[in-house]
């Protein structure tokens, strides 16, 4: 059973081939077809933590597919009500898949132990995968291949900065992550990554001309993650020096483009300037994460062998050539 925890359950060519079938899917919306790939296919979706993008994109994009989802939120008792091992089991008897947002990384992992249903990340403290997999699509469509490009990431080493420096190094782009010490990625990830990537070029670094220089993308989130609100006194002082503003990107190539995985602190991490600007492409990301994930629930089941009258090839996956009239 496949499981998206933090992109290391993927090869390189499986995440090439998610981007792809992703991809396929939204040219096909655009042209106005909508195949019911997934007909009566059912996403539970468990989450701890609000959301507005994670959770809407992977409802539409299941719907738009032929399926249902299911929002399931405090009340079902998940971590409170039974054991995880009594409710797992029982949402697989129900559901295909679950997406599930948590405070701990460790409850994901949890869940997925079982392998009696696909788990998927919608983001935890550690990691957050579907986010990374929007994120390239979003960079491929503006540069084409993604090898040999940076990103920058200017923030703390956190949950999307760990799932950005993994993908990099699964597509080889150059990853760097800007801001004050103190706040950089940990160690372990970066060796996990590097120990499965010997190729990864990964840089930490607190000064904007070493981590800009020649970059790409410049991509920022929040100073705060949820969970650790009663530290955002500490981190805003923290980060002064490292608002996305019009001084910071003058250290960035001209044509660099600005991407943030939202929701922003507008006139904390990012200012009104450089996200409105036309540099960024912030809103077309979040759009991606709907055409990504929806890649992401179609690979997944052809893996399944739910999904039979698919061209699988030994150049991909082609589904465009088998849309169902
Ligand atoms: N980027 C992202 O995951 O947004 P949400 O928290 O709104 O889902
Ligand atoms: N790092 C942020 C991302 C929100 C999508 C958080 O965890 O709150």
């Amino acid at each position: 059973m496949r499981h998206l925890l933090t992109l290391f359950e993927i090869t390189q060519s499986e995440l090439a081939d998610i981007l792809s079938v992703g991809g396929q899917i939204k040219r096909l919306l655009a042209s106005g077809r909508r195949p019911p790939w997934l007909a009566q296919r059912v996403l539970a979706m468990l989450f701890e933590k609000p959301s507005l993008r994670t959770r809407v994109s992977f409802e539409a994009g299941i719907i738009q597919l032929g399926g249902a989802a299911m929002f399931l939120g405090q009340d079902v008792g998940w971590q409170s009500r039974e054991s995880t091992d009594d409710f797992v089991r029982v949402l697989a008897q129900y559901a295909d898949f679950v997406v599930c947002r948590a405070k701990s990384h460790s409850s994901v992992v949890e869940l997925a132990k079982h392998d009696c249903i696909p788990i998927i990340n919608g983001l935890t403290d550690m990691a957050h995968p579907c986010q990374a997999l929007a994120d390239l699509m979003t960079m491929q469509e503006v540069v084409g291949s993604l090898k040999d490009r940076q990103l920058t990431f200017v923030g703390d080493g956190n949950n999307v900065a760990r799932s950005l420096a993994l993908a990099c190094a699964m597509v080889n782009m150059r990853f760097r992550l800007l801001g004050p010490s103190g706040y950089s990625m940990d160690e372990k990830w970066i060796a996990q990554i590097v120990e499965r990537y010997p190729h990864a070029d990964i840089v930490q670094s607190s000064d904007p001309r070493v981590a800009l220089k020649g970059t790409d993308f410049v991509y920022t989130d929040v100073w705060t993650s949820m969970g650790q609100e009663q530290e955002s006194a500490i981190r805003r002082a923290a980060f002064v020096g490292y608002q996305l503003n019009a001084n910071l990107m003058r250290f960035a190539p001209q044509q660099a483009r600005v991407l943030h995985c939202l929701p922003a602190r507008r006139g904390e991490e990012i200012t009104d300037e450089i996200i409105d600007s036309p540099q960024s492409i912030v809103v077309e990301q979040a759009g991606n994460r709907m055409h990504a994930q929806k890649g992401l629930l179609v690979w997944m089941s052809i893996q399944h062998r739910w999904v039979e009258p698919l061209a699988l090839t030994s150049e991909g996956i082609h589904l465009e050539t088998t849309v169902p009239r």
